[in-house]
Formats: structure tokens, sequence, C-alpha cells
């Protein structure tokens, strides 16, 4: 790759950069006021993801804002299970609240089949954002990993734990993981049609990883999460699509989420003993600043920062971005202040 590939490209092949790539996920949303007069004019989120014009115009807001490297698609893990039926709604202080959770075997034997086509307002806002960003910003599209579709699928809505999720897989093995299996179909289908309509890189979000034991892991999560990167690797459309998997602190070793294959790991801000030297080679790396540093003084801002910036200084391939998304509670001053501290470093 040369000068002028994008940064985040050049990163996620590996090469050792002097300043990182940086976006920040969740950079779209409630912290940017610009977000919030658009999300006012609608009393549904999922009405505002289904429309591709306002989509583009959300993720284009932070790239304006703040000049990241990279922007994201503007949408919702939650499409696929909505697209299987499952009737998701967005209810304010309660987030996603599922009309037809999944609360048996039957259910799952008697769920609809996934049509790719369903989603196509998905592939129009990546067709819209690619087309009003500068040549030089890569788009990243998304999906959620299918273990943490499937706990939303099961649990019904958000829960501190999934308790009712975890019963349930236990009692249930053989149909959740033929759900797993609908599901990881889904993702292919779905990221597919995505990069067919100019997504450059993928990340998957396996955002409730954190609430299995290390066995549970693999037998739910990453059992599925590296047949759907092999099926990515080997399929024409998406061979060269480079591929970053977050998990939220999951409890595993380092070497059990390298052998997922993906081209980059996304570290959460807690998972510190992530073996970096296994990785050196194998895979780039991103984030793993704690966003709650983000509340904090611009001057402890910079020393967190620094820390970070210092420990993989010399590490090939490494993505600026946080352990977690940015939250409604961050100044977007602090945004600003962060990318420049991040580039002058
Ligand atoms: O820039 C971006 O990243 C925007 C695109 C995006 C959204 N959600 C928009 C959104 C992305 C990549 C997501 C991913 C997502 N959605 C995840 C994985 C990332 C993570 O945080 O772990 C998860 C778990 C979801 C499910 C979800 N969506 C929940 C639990 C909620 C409600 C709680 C919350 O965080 O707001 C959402 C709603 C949502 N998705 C909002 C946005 C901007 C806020 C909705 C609003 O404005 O009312």
């Amino acid at each position: 790759m040369n000068e002028s590939t994008p940064l985040l490209l050049r990163a996620l092949n590996k090469e050792k950069l002097s300043t990182p790539p940086i976006w920040f996920m969740r950079q779209a949303g409630r912290y940017m006021p610009e977000y919030r007069k658009v999300r006012s004019k609608f009393k549904n989120f999922m009405d505002m993801c289904k429309d591709p014009d306002v989509c583009c115009e959300l993720a284009m807001q932070p790239i304006n804002a703040f000049s990241l490297d990279a922007a994201i698609l503007f949408s919702d893990i939650l499409t696929i299970p909505d697209a299987f039926g499952l009737g998701v709604e967005f209810i304010e202080n309660k987030g996603p609240v599922f009309k037809s959770p999944i609360k048996s075997k039957d259910d799952i034997h008697n769920l609809i089949g996934f049509n790719p086509e369903n989603l196509s307002y998905v592939y129009q806002a990546v067709a819209n954002i690619k087309r009003a960003l500068p040549e030089n910003i890569p788009l990243i599209g998304f999906c959620g990993s299918p273990w943490t579709l499937a706990a939303y699928s099961i649990e019904g809505h958000s829960s501190k734990d999934f308790k009712n999720t975890i019963n349930f897989i236990t009692k249930n093995t053989e149909a959740s993981h033929l759900l797993l299996s609908k599901l990881t179909d889904a993702c292919f289908l779905y990221l597919r049609k995505q990069v067919q309509a100019g997504a450059d890189v993928i990340q998957i979000f396996d955002s409730w990883a954190n609430i299995l034991d290390a066995q549970q892991l693999n037998e739910f999560s990453f059992n599925y999460i590296r047949p759907l990167i092999t099926a990515l690797k080997n399929d024409p459309v998406t061979s060269n699509t480079p591929v970053i998997l977050f998990a939220r602190n999951p409890k595993c070793n380092s070497k059990s989420i390298l052998q997922t294959s993906a081209d980059c790991i996304s570290l959460y801000w807690s998972m510190n003993d992530f073996d970096h030297s296994l990785a050196i080679g194998k895979t780039a790396l991103q984030g793993n600043l704690n966003p709650e540093i983000l509340l904090e003084s611009k001057d402890i801002i910079k020393k967190e920062t620094y820390k970070i910036l210092d420990k993989f200084k010399d590490f090939p391939g490494y993505i600026f971005n946080l352990g977690h998304g940015l939250t409604p509670d961050i100044c977007p001053d602090k945004v600003k202040y962060l990318t420049e501290i991040v580039r002058e470093y």
C-alpha cells in the first residue's frame, strides 16, 4: 500500500504508522447537538434508520465535525432481528424492546427465513454515505455478532446480565445453536450486501460477549464468528474486505480471540491482559481508551490518551478508538480535543 492509501486501510494492513487513523465507536449519536436536532423529527428510532438520506446525513456529521479517518454506516445491529419479524422498537430511557421475542424452541423452528432484500434501506444508506464521503475516507459497515443478536432476540430487551437468555441457552441448547446458525447466515448475506453497496471495512459487534464464561463464549459466540469470517474470506465479493471484531470484555485468553481470524481486534477499555506480542503481524489492534476519560478535564484526557499511544506506538497496525462507544453525556469539544492530541503526539 502506498502513501495515498487511506490510513485506516494501511493500519488494517498491519503497517506501522507515525500517526494512527482515528474513528470512534458510536461517533454519530446523541452527544452531538446536530444529531439530536435530526432525531427530534422522528418518534421511532427505527423509522429514522429506515430513511437512507437521513442515515447519510447522520453518518457525515462526525466526519464534518472532527475530520475523522473513517465513517461508520448509520444504522443499528437490531435491523436483522427486525427483519426476522421480531418487531424491534426503541423506547425512551429503556432502549430496544421486542414485540415478539423468542420464547421457546418452537419459536426458533418457526422463524421466518431471512430475506436480505428486506434490509435494502441499509444498503441504500451505505451507497448514499459512500457517495457523500471524500474518496480517501473509508466507510465501515457492520453487524451484531450472532450471539449478541440472539441475546437480544431471546431476552427481548436490554439487560445487565441477560439471565433469561443464559437460562434459555442452557435449557434449549440444540435450538439455540439452530438460532445462532440462522443468524450467522443472515449476518453473512447482510454484510455481503453492505460490501456490494460500497462498505470498505466491516466491524462485527459482540457487545454481549462479557456475559458468557470461557466455555460458553467459545460454544455460543466464537463458534459462529469464526465461520462468519471464513465465509466472508471465501466469497469473491468480500474476500478483500478487512474485518474488525469488537468483543466486550471477553472472558478468554488472547489466543482464542486471535483464532477468530479477524483482521483487527478492537480492545475493550479494561482488556489490559491482551498479549500484543501474539498479535504482531497477525492482526491489527484498535481502541482501548476508556470512554469515561472523556468526562474528565483536558489534562487527564491528555495523560490517559498518551498512555494508550505509548502502549501501541511500536505496534504494526494500531487504530485509535475508544474501548467502547461514545456516550450521550460526552461533550463534543472533548472529542475534538482528543483527535487533536492524537494527531499532535
Ligand atoms: O456512529 C455510530 O456508531 C452510529 C451507528 C450505530 C448505532 N448503533 C446507532 C444508535 C451503531 C454502530 C450501533 C451499534 C449497536 N446498537 C450496538 C453495538 C455497539 C455497542 O455499543 O456495543 C448495540 C449493542 C446496539 C443496540 C442498541 N441500539 C441499544 C442497546 C440502544 C439503546 C441504548 C443506547 O445506547 O442508546 C440503541 C440505540 C441507538 N443506536 C442510538 C444510536 C445513535 C440512540 C437512539 C436514540 O437516539 O434514541
